[in-house]
């Protein structure tokens, strides 16, 4: 399945194992060097949609991150996960903190993405929007867009 495929038609999950399966598919489609903007309420699934995203590059470790707002994962791939809620990123922790980190292949995937200066990293690299939306107990709507 391509990428174009993924982002024609929002994807509806009637179940964590169903929303897994779905971000390895998103994971197979992607390029090395890739933004993922998660987006979507507190407990809409974004870490647990990141962490099977993660899993397909190798990177096995990844958990909620509320108080390391960024978190390397070594794998196949360079996998680094943040999550603003608590800490909004101004343009120089990115530099700083998160840059530094991005060894090609690299897959950054962001949490709360809406709390971070706009960056011209973002603009300069494949990134995609996921917005995950609650409908109903255990099911979710999916939406995948390109940014860029
Ligand atoms: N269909 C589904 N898809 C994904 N997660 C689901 C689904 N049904 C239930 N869940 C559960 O929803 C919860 C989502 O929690 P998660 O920590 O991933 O949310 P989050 O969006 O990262 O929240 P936060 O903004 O607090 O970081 C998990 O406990 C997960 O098991
Ligand atoms: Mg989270």
């Amino acid at each position: 399945m391509s990428l174009e495929d993924l982002t024609k038609t929002p994807f509806l999950s009637r179940g964590e194992e169903e929303t897994g399966v779905f971000a390895k598919k998103l994971a197979e489609t992607l390029k090395p060097n890739t933004v993922l903007l998660l987006r979507g309420e507190v407990g809409a699934g974004k870490t647990f949609f990141s962490s099977h995203v993660a899993k397909n590059f190798g990177a096995d470790e990844l958990t909620s991150s509320s108080f390391a707002c960024v978190t390397k994962h070594a794998g196949r791939w360079n996998v680094i996960h943040c999550d603003f809620y608590r800490k909004r990123a101004t343009q120089s922790f990115f530099d700083t903190e998160i840059e530094p980190h991005l060894a090609t292949p690299w897959l950054l995937l962001i949490e709360w993405p809406e709390r971070m200066a706009e960056h011209e990293m973002i603009a300069g690299n494949e990134a995609l929007d996921v917005h995950i939306q609650r409908e109903g107990t255990g099911k979710r709507k999916i939406t995948v867009a390109r940014v860029n």
